[in-house]
């Protein structure tokens, strides 16, 4: 028997870093030692606090049932507490904030609630590539929108078509900015609630790496005069508290985006495990010291690695916040071409800037989620003679 997939899994890209991993783990089974600076995953240990209270909390009856779709009290009003206290921001426990499985799964499940056929999703070139699979899976029509260099990597808004603002329904927006490490300025923010309140689009803001960051605190666009009325904003716990794999994060703002969102949800998952829930509101309540260790770890990356690269003769080298450097090839360069040869020849692993979109062609994203002795056996200093 054969089973055709639907046109929207067909429509799919294939998933990056789905492909990275295959490529991987063929070398890896050849035996090969890689250094991985390919994927956002960080290497630290989440604090031990929030292991120990997963520990107890696994093992009470009423932690194994299944949880609340709207999660646990405690966890909304500890997350409310710290929005007001990180951003300043007040958000009722109630209708304006909602955990999350991860926030790449309420990211992806958001336009579900929202979305029409005829209607467009506007995503930025390069981007997190969870957001084209989320306008894809439910049947929008996609629009990309360029992150160029020479505009620090923010989108040009007044470029997009009036034919597109007219029919769009939601507006991806990722600051600090997986790939390209840019933070957003608040006159960007401002102008981009703006061009949503105007054209009736949602922004849907995903601050995942709200806290990685090296000079200049991001903002959370809930801090924007009149972004309520237009955004969702999405948080991780995956990168503040290296909790990738215990999957948990929050959506929080409009209360309409939220319950929509809820709505999709309470059809699709039953909730985030209690014990989860429970690490998350210790991680907020008692960890607070984490993000600033992270910080101090990831800045030590930075500086080496930016090190290695500038004496191999890259120049402009991107690590404004997250735990990324993004790297400006040689001119004409194929992103593709050289990660290959990075993985081939030096059995290291980066991620090509084309597998974030067409504008991130010319590029290479490093992850600073290796420990930092294996930076010295990185060797590029004979790395031009493949430009
Ligand atoms: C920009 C961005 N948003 C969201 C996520 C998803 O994070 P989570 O683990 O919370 O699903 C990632 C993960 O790499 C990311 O890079």
């Amino acid at each position: 028997m054969k089973f055709d997939f639907s046109d929207k899994i067909k429509k799919l890209p294939p998933y990056l870093f789905a492909e990275i991993d295959r490529t991987k783990q063929k070398l890896r089974n050849e035996g090969l030692d890689l250094i991985d600076l390919s994927i956002g995953d960080p290497d630290i240990l989440a604090p031990k606090e929030i292991i120990k209270t997963l520990y107890s909390s696994a093992k009470l009856k009423e932690n194994q049932k299944y949880a609340l779709d709207q999660g646990k009290y405690e966890l909304r009003r500890e997350i409310k507490v710290w929005m007001k206290k990180r951003f300043g921001v007040d958000l009722d426990e109630d209708k304006e904030i909602l955990p999350l499985v991860g926030s790449k799964e309420g990211l992806v499940h958001f336009p579900l609630a929202f979305i029409e056929a005829s209607d467009y999703v506007i995503i930025p070139d390069p981007a997190y590539p969870a957001y084209l699979g989320a306008a894809t899976l439910a049947g929008a029509k996609v629009y990309r929108v360029a992150l160029l260099e020479k505009n620090n990597f923010l989108p040009d808004l007044s470029k997009i078509p009036l034919r597109v603002k007219n029919r769009a329904k939601i507006i991806y927006l990722n600051y600090p900015n997986n790939p390209t490490t840019s933070i957003a300025p608040k006159e960007f923010l401002e102008k981009a609630v703006k061009f949503c309140s105007k054209y009736g689009i949602v922004l849907v803001y995903d601050n995942a790496y709200s806290e990685i960051y090296f000079e200049e605190k991001p903002l959370s666009i809930l801090e924007i005069k009149g972004a309520k009325e237009v955004s969702i904003e999405f948080h991780s716990f995956s990168k503040t508290f290296c909790m990738t794999g215990f999957r948990l994060g929050w959506a929080c703002g409009n209360k309409e985006l939220i319950s929509g969102l809820l709505k999709v949800k309470t059809n699709i998952d039953s909730g985030v495990f209690s014990a989860v829930q429970e690490g998350g509101i210790t991680a907020l309540r008692d960890c607070s010291y984490f993000p600033l260790q992270l910080r101090r770890i990831i800045r030590e990356r930075r500086r080496l690695l930016t090190k290695i690269l500038k004496s191999a003769g890259f120049n402009r080298i991107y690590s404004e916040a997250t735990f990324y450097l993004w790297v400006k090839l040689p001119p004409r360069s194929s992103s593709l071409e050289f990660c290959k040869y990075l993985l081939e020849e030096k059995n290291i692993v980066a991620t090509p800037g084309i597998g974030f979109g067409k504008w991130g062609e010319g590029f290479v994203r490093f992850a600073l989620t290796v420990d930092k002795k294996f930076f010295d056996k990185i060797d590029l200093t004979d790395i031009n003679k493949i430009f």
